[in-house]
């Protein structure tokens, strides 16, 4: 049945409100307006930056439809979409890529203009959502919303990517093998023989020590609160595991020791203030690198020791792996599939979307590096 044009009725998970538990219900979607793409999705990932949004670290109008991880297929697109077309393979995008604005153009910018990450709105471009359920609006999630057998997204935030790609592994491309193997192999330019240390071994942390490894690291630190987290983690090039709560000393002191002069790159994957100081501290004082991919608490300040900024070491945020996400991600996928990376390890788990309760449970117990919702 061609359902271009019309609302299609479909099941989503729906968070109703911060701390409540997701009800999988019946929704409208509306059809793409202008500038936008419908995608019947294959399969979504469940990222530490969904957990923000539903325990209220990051605050988003409520009720939404979490998710931003996905791979799907075009259904139908709005007037004056170009870039993709319906039968398209394609991921969602949590940065867009518009092409016109300030750090889109600038060489070195990615933080498209048209984000919907800091503050959240929930809402499309024009302001107002494509999902309804009970006659009551519901928002999205990053303006994508990936927990959900159909979405909306703008057209900038879409991405075609090969049609070969197998749709139960590849929507880690959307967010979390650029932002943690990009922000090792791409932001911090990890070198031959370096020290890293990695804060946070889960999906991002350990698709950064996949980074790390590829780039040539002789000594990865892993630190993490859930040891459970270690067996995968050394698989992947870890070659040693931390756990602060079972430290004498603060973890950036031992760091120190172990080292003797501090990480060359340090990166932060949690999104806790406490853990950026512990990287910022964990560095070498003249030429150390500290990575913050976490997203902190809205309204939170990090407190750094003033007089250590003049000695060298840079600190530097980064999201999606400094990647302009419409023109290298597809790349990225190309390579897995010519076995150039390999991320398999990282889809840990894969459930139908009907069994999410299972798959959050996996998420919040830390057995998971990635679970893959399948639709
Ligand atoms: N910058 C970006 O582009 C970007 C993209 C995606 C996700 N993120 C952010 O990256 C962070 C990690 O995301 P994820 O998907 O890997 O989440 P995750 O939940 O899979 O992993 C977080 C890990 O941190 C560990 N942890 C929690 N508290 C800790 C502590 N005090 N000390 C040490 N370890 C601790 C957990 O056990 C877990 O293994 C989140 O803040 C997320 O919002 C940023
Ligand atoms: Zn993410
Ligand atoms: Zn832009």
């Amino acid at each position: 049945m061609d359902t271009t044009g019309k609302t299609i009725t479909c099941r989503a998970a729906i968070a109703w409100k911060e701390k409540s538990p997701l009800t999988i219900e019946e929704v409208q979607v509306e059809p793409p307006k202008a500038g936008e793409v419908r995608i019947k999705m294959g399969s979504s990932g469940i990222c530490g930056s969904d957990d923000h949004v539903l325990t209220g670290d990051l605050s988003m109008k409520f009720p939404l439809i979490p998710g931003h991880e996905g791979a799907g297929i075009v259904e139908s697109v709005g007037d004056g979409v170009s870039s993709v077309k319906p039968g398209d393979k394609v991921l969602t995008l949590i940065i867009p890529q518009c092409r016109e604005c300030d750090a889109c153009l600038h060489s070195q910018g990615n933080f498209c203009d048209k984000q919907d990450v800091l503050p959240c709105s929930g809402v499309m471009l024009d302001g107002t959502s494509r999902f309804s359920c009970r006659g009551q609006k519901v928002y999205h999630s990053f303006r994508t919303s990936t927990f959900t057998e159909y979405t909306v997204v703008p057209e900038i935030s879409v991405v075609k990517i090969d049609a070969a790609a197998p749709m139960d592994k590849v929507c880690l491309f959307s967010c979390c093998v650029p932002t943690g193997y990009g922000a090792a192999v791409n932001s911090a330019k990890v070198t031959p023989g370096s020290t890293c240390v990695v804060f946070g071994l889960g999906g991002i942390g350990s698709a950064i020590v996949m980074g790390c490894k590829a780039s040539g690291a002789s000594r990865i630190i892993g630190v993490d609160i859930n040891e459970q987290k270690f067996p995968r983690a050394r698989a992947l090039g870890v070659t040693d595991c931390l756990n602060p709560n079972k430290l004498k000393k603060p973890v950036h002191e031992v760091v120190m020791e172990m080292t003797g002069v501090g990480a060359e790159f340090a990166f932060e994957a949690i999104g806790k203030i406490e853990t950026m100081v512990s990287a910022w501290n964990s560095c070498n004082i003249s030429y150390g690198v500290c990575l913050i991919l976490g997203v902190a608490p809205e309204d939170t300040q990090l407190p750094l020791e003033a007089t250590k900024i003049i000695s060298g070491k840079t600190m530097k945020g980064v999201c999606l792996g400094d990647y302009k996400p419409r023109d290298c991600i597809p790349q990225l996928v190309t390579d897995y599939l010519q076995d150039k990376i390999n991320i398999d390890p990282l889809v840990t788990h894969q459930l139908p979307f009907n069994q999410l309760q299972k798959a959050l449970e996996l998420y919040h117990t830390g057995k998971a590096v990635r679970c893959v919702l399948l639709f």
